[in-house]
């Protein structure tokens, strides 16, 4: 486990999340002369394709106890309806709604939660937008540990809030944003003996990566040209790159995709940081977007999300709520797949960059879908035709359809 811009190793015995040199994120280097070593006796491909059919490749003991729901091994749905609309050639939506919890979240709750057990922790906890929390909470529950998680007060979707409640954990609302909530979050930890679960968090970031393993192995060794993901606080977006470098190093696959990061017009400070080719981030003090999952003005993982956009060739870019709304619409009615909104920034990008013509037509394009949309049934509801009342009779049914 080492520093992301000094290099210092950190024990992974320890809970720790920050640099103790220079207060950097930290990352799990994987050695990869043993990892090819347990990869050329392995038999990953012939095991069901999840998070733990990769586990030689993710940093848990060999003895430890797993704690899992059966995380991964989720659909990428070939998009031809919504690709022949776009001109596209090859379009596939990644959908991680479809995980346990509803969320990619799962996938680095799986690693994170053993990573506690095999610390010793005994509380854990997170801020969250929503389904960090839902995640959180379930397996916390699975490992038999306690759970405290901080959200933001009156800004987590329905669903999202629902699922925490009822996997048990202790849900505190905090007067202010994501933001402030994972302050308090951090400082906590060490005072409390909380163990942090937020993607600040290098084994979370882990599990994460499996998603870009699993998307190489779907499309049989030959990964996408671009990978369109939504941006938030920036842990997703680098643990794909992250998957997609070490295949790459690994010799499993010979290229990677192009990474565009897709933020919210109101809560985009990464985005800023391209179009203005600033080099540090400049906070969002007051982040709002109707994809409440990412509504974030301080991405914690900014440096490592910006590193990984720009080692893939790609940028970020921003998108409304209007288009994000558009593309959660088009996505239920023409695909099938039911998203939450920040689920669907990433194709709402896709559109806006087809549209201005930045695409080359006959790209395999992949795009992630993070959330389940039944999440969050408020914004549906507030977007979809109400149901119309008939008395139940044919004569009825037949009128009102006539109109
Ligand atoms: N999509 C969904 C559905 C999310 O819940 C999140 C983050 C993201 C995208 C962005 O991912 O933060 O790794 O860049 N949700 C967090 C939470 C912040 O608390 O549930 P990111």
């Amino acid at each position: 486990m080492r520093c992301i811009e000094c290099g210092k190793a950190h024990d992974m015995a320890k809970p720790v999340y920050a640099c103790s040199s220079c207060g950097n994120l930290l990352e799990i280097r994987m050695d990869r002369a043993a990892a090819l070593a347990r990869l050329a006796k392995g038999d990953l491909q012939r095991r069901p394709i999840s998070v733990w059919r990769y586990r030689e490749l993710l940093p848990v003991g060999a003895n430890s106890k797993i704690f899992s729901l059966n995380e991964g091994g989720t659909p990428l749905i070939r998009c031809d309806a919504l690709g022949r609309e776009l001109g596209l050639r090859e379009l596939y939506v990644k959908f991680d709604g479809t995980n346990p919890t509803g969320s990619f979240k799962d996938r680095g709750m799986t690693v994170g939660i053993t990573k506690a057990a095999e610390l010793g922790m005994k509380v854990v906890t997170c801020a969250s937008t929503g389904n960090t929390s839902a995640s959180l909470a379930a397996y916390a529950g699975l490992a038999g540990m306690k759970c405290v998680v901080l959200i933001p007060e009156g800004k987590v979707a329905l669903g999202k809030l629902a699922q925490a409640m009822m996997h048990g954990a202790l849900v505190v609302s905090v007067k202010g944003s994501f933001d402030d909530a994972l302050d308090v979050v951090m400082k906590s930890s060490d005072k409390l003996g909380m163990y942090v679960l937020n993607s600040v968090n290098p084994f979370r970031i882990e599990g994460q990566k499996t998603a870009a393993f699993e998307i190489c192995d779907q499309l049989n060794g030959s990964p996408p040209d671009y990978l369109y993901i939504p941006v938030g606080n920036g842990g997703n977006s680098a643990a794909y790159w992250k998957g997609f470098a070490e295949y790459e190093s690994l010799g499993v696959v010979s290229s990677h995709p192009i990474i565009r990061g897709i933020q919210a017009e109101g809560s985009a400070p990464v985005a800023k940081m391209f179009a203005t080719g600033a080099d540090t981030l400049t906070p969002v003090k007051k982040p709002d977007t109707v994809a409440t999952a990412i509504r974030i003005g301080n991405p914690a993982n900014w440096k490592k999300t910006v590193r990984a956009i720009k080692e893939s060739g790609g940028s970020a870019s921003t998108v409304t709520d209007g288009e994000i709304l558009a593309a959660q619409k088009k996505l239920a009615t023409v695909q099938g797949i039911f998203a939450e909104p920040a689920g669907a920034a990433a194709l709402a990008g896709l559109i806006k960059d087809v549209r201005a013509g930045e695409l080359d037509k006959s790209s395999r394009v992949v795009c992630v879908s993070t959330g389940h949309g039944l999440k969050d049934p408020d914004v549906a509801i507030s977007q979809s035709v109400k149901p119309k009342v008939i008395d139940a009779t044919l004569d009825a049914l037949g009128k009102m359809l006539e109109g």
